[in-house]
């Protein structure tokens, strides 16, 4: 996409389908990672529930909340300013019907002020997005591995395989039918991503569904090197920011014990 953008929007996304342009996206969860990733030209950044991991260390997703999240969404708001920011809607904050998750992306919009929302389901979350679109709010859906339903799923399973083929079409096609401008598809076969990205108008962005689809987004952790944790096969990491991180401290610790910080040139004198 244009770096010139002024802001993203939603219909962007549809001219850089229609141009063959790549999308890109990444997760942030602060004002400052936020800023770094709008600088570098990152087309939207997500809120994702992944902040349940990253920065609340639960398990899962699963039990994440609005509230958790709501304050996340502000920073990254306040630090892009090109970057259309996406808040990912927690699970249980909108399953129950079209109006529990109007409510709460309505929520989300007021009170952080983001610019689109995600949710997770194909068929199932078709009435859903219906209903929030229909109030004038932008919906990114997510299909294929959800990991909100990581315990229906059983485990971090590869969807789209075999017969799972067609419920992934049937699912994508919902979502485009209910007004989604945008739809992430994760961990899927390439061949089979590709041929969704065909049969679809809207953009499909990729995460662990190979090359061929509209835009790639990681969470940013795992691209940057900052967990101590496994990253998935889908992850290419492009720095080492835990190591780095671990050294810069150890060595503050260090100079510390020997004396050597804070130096004269740290400290303030009397005139
Ligand atoms: O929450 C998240 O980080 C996500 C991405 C995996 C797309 O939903």
């Amino acid at each position: 996409m244009s770096e010139a953008t002024k802001r993203v929007r939603v219909r962007h996304f549809a001219k850089a389908k229609a141009e063959g342009i790549r999308i890109t996206g990444l997760t942030s969860y602060d004002y400052l990672s936020a800023g770094i990733f709008d600088r570098a030209g990152v087309d939207f950044l997500l809120v994702g529930d992944s902040a349940a991991n990253v920065v609340f260390g639960y398990d899962s997703t699963v039990p994440v909340t609005i509230e958790e999240l709501i304050p996340l969404c502000r920073g990254v708001v306040r630090g892009a300013q090109r970057a259309l920011v996406v808040a990912d809607m927690p699970f249980g904050s909108y399953e129950a019907s079209p109006d529990d998750a109007l409510h709460t992306a309505v929520r989300f919009m007021k009170e952080s002020g983001v610019h689109a929302v995600k949710l997770e389901g194909g068929v199932r979350s078709g009435p859903h997005i219906e209903r929030i679109v229909s109030a004038g709010i932008p919906v990114m859906a997510h299909i294929g591995f959800t990991p909100q339903s990581e315990h229906g799923l059983g485990g971090h399973v590869v969807q789209g395989r075999g017969s799972g083929k067609e419920q992934l079409l049937a699912d994508a096609r919902a979502v485009e039918e209910a007004g989604a401008f945008a739809v992430v598809i994760e961990m899927v076969p390439s061949d089979v991503a590709a041929e969704v990205t065909k049969a679809i108008g809207i953009p499909t962005i990729g995460i662990g569904a190979g090359p061929d689809t509209d835009g790639q987004i990681l969470v940013w952790t795992d691209l940057a090197g900052l967990s101590t944790k496994r990253v998935p096969r889908f992850v290419k990491q492009y720095a080492s920011l835990e190591s780095t991180l671990h050294d810069a401290v150890s060595q503050w610790r260090s100079d510390i014990d020997a004396g050597v910080f804070p130096g004269p040139e740290h400290s303030f004198n009397g005139d």
